[in-house]
């Protein structure tokens, strides 16, 4: 097993691509720290796992706060003795159909502090965490819309661009420290945030369909296996990359 005695927290880990890692880790014999703001899904996250035999703990965390992360962390240390690795997964859409002057400031916001200020203030309190241990590594869920542009989408975008520069400038700061920080990058996967996209713009899902190389949306385990695979030691020579996990969308 991959991950046997190490642990591993994952933000946003009630739903979506968070929960699909959170059970492929723990296949893997990781010990997980499960955390979101939604209780509901993260206690049954929770349940999936020690249900499959698996090692778990949930702690709510926001990420936009620095106390909540540094509580999360500190919570992760006592509980399982260190901390190994972390995937930094929480994430919001914000608006995906507003030209930038329809957009509103409060958007901006609100998809800035979750989707870049979360993975700093996490990777923050995790790094000295992790280092603590013996090293280990730190998976960011950037997005396809961080290695291109999307129309409607901007501050998201804006936003995910953003994660992968964090994710090569902190990569290249402790390499030489047994810290290793990658960055996935998925196209439109079968998940609640795509879904609630589809409920505001229910063409969305079929445009998405047509302009894939696949003609299909990805699942959530597609992107959990690579996560899995890169936050791992069979991945030990790759640091501060982005892994795009879109069916070819970017290859064009
Ligand atoms: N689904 C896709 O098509 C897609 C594509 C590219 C990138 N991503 C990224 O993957 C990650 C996971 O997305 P998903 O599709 O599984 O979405 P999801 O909505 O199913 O899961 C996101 C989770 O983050 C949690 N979250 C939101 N705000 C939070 C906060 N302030 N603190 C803690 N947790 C918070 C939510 O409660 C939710 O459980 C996100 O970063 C997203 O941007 C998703």
């Amino acid at each position: 097993m991959l991950f046997e005695n190490k642990s591993v927290l994952i933000t946003g880990a009630a739903s979506g691509i968070g929960r699909a890692s959170a059970l492929l880790f723990a296949r893997e014999g990781a010990k997980l720290v499960l955390s979101d703001v939604n209780d509901a899904g993260g206690t049954e996250t929770l349940a999936m796992i020690t249900d499959m035999g698996g090692t778990a703990i949930y702690h709510r965390c926001d990420v936009t706060s620095s106390e909540s992360v540094t509580t999360l962390v500190a919570a992760a240390v006592a509980h399982y003795g260190g901390l190994h690795y972390a995937v930094n997964n929480a994430g919001i859409a914000g608006t995906f159909q507003n030209a930038i002057a329809e957009t509103e400031e409060s958007v901006y916001d609100a998809v800035m502090a979750v989707n870049v200020k979360g993975v700093w203030l996490c990777m923050k309190a995790q790094i000295p965490a992790i280092l603590a241990s013996g090293g280990g590594s730190i998976i960011n869920l950037a997005s396809v819309a961080g290695l291109i542009g999307a129309p409607g989408g901007a501050v998201y975008a804006a936003s995910k661009h953003a994660v992968i520069g964090l994710t090569r400038s902190v990569a290249l700061e402790y390499a030489r420290h047994g810290l290793r920080v990658n960055a996935i990058c998925p196209s439109y996967i079968e998940t609640p945030m795509v879904t609630n996209l589809s409920d505001v713009d229910p063409k969305m899902e079929e445009r998405t369909r047509k302009a894939s190389p696949m003609k299909r949306l990805g699942q959530p385990d597609e992107v959990a296996e690579a996560i899995v695979w890169l936050c791992s030691e069979k991945a030990s020579f790759i640091n501060g990359t982005t892994l795009a996990i879109d069916g070819g969308l970017t290859a064009s």
